[in-house]
């Protein structure tokens, strides 16, 4: 037996657990600080009553022997995936809704989608973004080519037409900077990826937080990215759902490379390696895009956006440079002079109690960079930008 080598590529732990061990170390130690935890972009906002509800009623429908359901669709219910559709289609993007295949989470189809593409694509991952891009194409040995994000081109980085890239990587609203691309700039991507017969993986887990309107919320507002791009969406951030786990992702059936449709690959995968998920998760998804849920999660969001103003004013006040807030629930801030991002979290634990995320872990170019979430409570985001102040 041989054990995948890859994986002595890695780093020794995933950002997050490295963060969440810290953290833990350090109130060990401390058991009386009061931390207030702004790292990792956990809701704190429990569930909405539409939600909870409607899993009750699945609940009952599951303890009930007419009503009672085994194994589903491995692609999810029609109800799910046709209420998905419906609100692509207020976006202005037509999708068939057996274009969209649900899952336990994006974070799971970001990597699972890897299954169905060659070990010998070469992968463009723009550096900062999520670290789990990276992690899971070193996994599987790919090569990968970074697209700098910096302050300079706003953390949005553009097509290199000197660069050769098969697989690219996108997320927007972006996780950690908060940046979002406009159509004019995704469509610099899409014929980028027409251009070189390229997939774009495009992350959509944060599109419920922008909030003006003139900006995309999907990849396929973009004509032609139905053709190149595979699109990934999530309930967790947008509905609470980070524990009950509920995405999906869109495979287009216009989507083909080397005469194969993605489509049958990415079913064939599913029903092969997934049972899909449970009906009374589903169902309580679903209860989302009811009236009553949506006007719900509505609230939620606008809560987490309020929270990612308080940020933002406070490090305008101190004169922190930032970006993000205003479309997103992270704001990226430029550590004060002189400061690496780990020595930046040690100070704010360590000093004021508050945990952010570095930016080093999500790439080179984020060191000297720190991620804070609009996550948290707000009595907690108010408390945590109070102990800021005094701090500086
Ligand atoms: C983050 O903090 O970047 C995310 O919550 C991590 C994730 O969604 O897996």
């Amino acid at each position: 037996m041989k054990i995948n080598r890859n994986f002595l590529n890695l780093k020794d732990s995933y950002l997050f657990a490295t963060i969440g061990q810290k953290v833990n170390d350090y109130q060990k130690a401390n058991p009386d600080a009061a931390i207030i935890r702004l790292g990792i972009g956990d809701v704190t906002l429990p569930l909405c009553p539409a939600v909870t509800e409607a899993m009750k009623e699945a609940v009952a429908e599951m303890g009930a022997r007419e009503t009672f359901r085994g194994y589903g669709p491995y692609e999810g219910y029609a109800f799910l995936r046709e209420a998905l559709c419906v609100s692509y289609a207020q976006k202005g993007v037509k999708l068939q809704s057996d274009e969209i295949f649900v899952s336990d989470g994006a974070k799971c189809d970001v990597a699972n989608i890897l299954d169905i593409l060659s070990g010998d694509n070469v992968v463009l991952i723009p550096d900062p973004v999520y670290p789990v891009y990276l992690d899971t194409n070193i996994m599987d040995g790919r090569t990968v080519v970074f697209c700098d994000a910096t302050a300079a081109n706003e953390f949005l980085p553009l097509p290199d037409a000197g660069t050769h890239a098969d697989i690219i990587y996108l997320c927007s609203p972006n996780n950690p900077t908060g940046s979002v691309y406009t159509h004019a700039q995704l469509a610099q991507w899409v014929a980028y990826a027409r251009e070189h017969e390229a997939l774009i993986l495009f992350d959509a887990a944060y599109e419920a937080f922008i909030q003006d309107p003139s900006l995309p919320r999907s990849i396929y507002e973009v004509p032609g990215a139905l053709e190149c791009a595979v699109e990934i969406g999530s309930f967790s951030k947008t509905a609470g759902f980070t524990g009950t786990r509920c995405g999906w992702c869109v495979v287009p059936k216009g989507l083909i490379r080397e005469d194969v449709p993605l489509h049958q690959l990415w079913m064939r995968r599913q029903s092969t390696k997934f049972n899909g998920v449970s009906y009374i998760v589903q169902r309580g998804a679903a209860a989302v895009f009811t009236e009553e849920g949506a006007r719900q999660i509505r609230g939620h969001i606008d809560m987490y956006m309020g929270n990612a103003k308080i940020i933002a004013q406070t490090m305008a006040v101190h004169g922190f440079a930032y970006f993000g807030g205003d479309n997103s629930p992270y704001i990226w801030l430029q550590c004060p002079a002189g400061m690496t991002s780990w020595q930046y979290f040690d100070r704010l634990l360590e000093q004021a109690n508050i945990v952010g995320t570095p930016g080093s872990g999500f790439g080179a170019n984020g060191e000297g960079f720190f991620r804070l979430t609009a996550f948290g409570s707000h009595a907690n985001t108010v408390e945590a930008m109070e102990r800021f102040q005094t701090l500086f």
